[in-house]
């Protein structure tokens, strides 16, 4: 009989779910950009460093350290990188990912900065948690790449205790960046994957309905990256960037690539 421990394989029967946890076992998110050794600490800082860099505005709408001695659930926490910052707020965090590799290096991060977690790959369609566990889920660029998001939605709504809070993003059909893509015949991160949905803003809103509350906010808008080189990142960061941040945000808010929902249970 094999022992079952926080790292072995979910049982599955969907075939893409299957496909699916394959595709991330096989992609660890922004990997990329990371130039220290896998599962060093300097990596985890590098990809802490990039992820901040580019979604400036996270910790300005999420409270990190809002959520002291509150339990918090991250679905789809990869390699733990927005965890680690909720935990480093005093926060008791649990972290689940379908990805086996996610978890792996999940569980280097945290013991490796000293700090605690309870870290097990689950499926987040089916989590394995009683009703009205969490007083916060956080599941941020997750739901766009599962296989059933309703049901998803539907299991973060039972695991919250009344009351709780849900901070999800999805992507932005009516955004900049999807359409820029399509312009330049860019490819967007993660286009490869078995699942990549995008979705509009009175889609995701329908989405929501489970809950007793939400409120949308669009975010996440150009800045300048170092993913280019040459001529391209000239283009890009002092011709695009610089423009497009000229336009009134009110104005260019609904075109944000994240959703953004802060959502609510009674
Ligand atoms: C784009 S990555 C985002 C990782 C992390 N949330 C972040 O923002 O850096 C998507 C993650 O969702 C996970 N995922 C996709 N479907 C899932 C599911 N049904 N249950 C749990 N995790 C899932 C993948 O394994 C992957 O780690």
């Amino acid at each position: 009989m094999t022992e079952n421990t926080s790292l072995t394989p979910v049982v599955l029967t969907d075939p893409l779910l299957i496909a699916i946890r394959d595709y991330w076992n096989e992609h660890i998110h922004d990997l990329e950009v990371a130039t220290e050794p896998i599962g060093s600490l300097g990596f985890f800082d590098q990809l802490d460093e990039y992820r901040f860099d580019k979604l400036r505005y996270l910790p300005k709408i999420v409270k990190f350290d809002g959520y002291k001695e509150k339990k918090l659930l991250e679905i789809g926490c990869g390699v733990g990188i927005d965890l680690v910052r909720f935990a480093q707020g005093g926060t008791k965090v649990t972290g689940v990912d379908l990805a086996e590799v996610s978890i792996s290096l999940a569980q280097e991060n945290f013991s490796q900065r000293g700090l605690e977690a309870d870290l097990r790959v689950m499926n987040g369609e089916d989590l394995d948690f009683d009703d009205g566990s969490f007083d916060v889920v956080y599941a941020h660029g997750v739901l766009q790449y599962t296989s059933n998001a309703d049901k998803m939605i539907s299991e973060i709504v039972r695991v919250l205790r009344p009351h709780g809070n849900a901070i999800m993003m999805v992507y932005n059909r009516n955004s900049w960046l999807n359409v820029m893509s399509k312009v330049m015949k860019v490819g967007l991160e993660h286009e490869d994957a078995p699942v990549l949905n995008k979705y509009s803003a009175s889609e995701f809103k329908r989405m929501l309905s489970p809950f007793d509350q939400f409120n949308l906010i669009p975010e996440r808008f150009p800045v300048e990256t170092k993913l280019h080189q040459g001529i391209k990142a000239a283009m890009y960061n002092k011709g695009f960037v610089k423009l497009f941040n000229l336009l009134p945000r009110s104005l260019v808010r609904p075109l944000g690539w994240h959703l953004m929902a802060f959502a609510s249970k009674s």
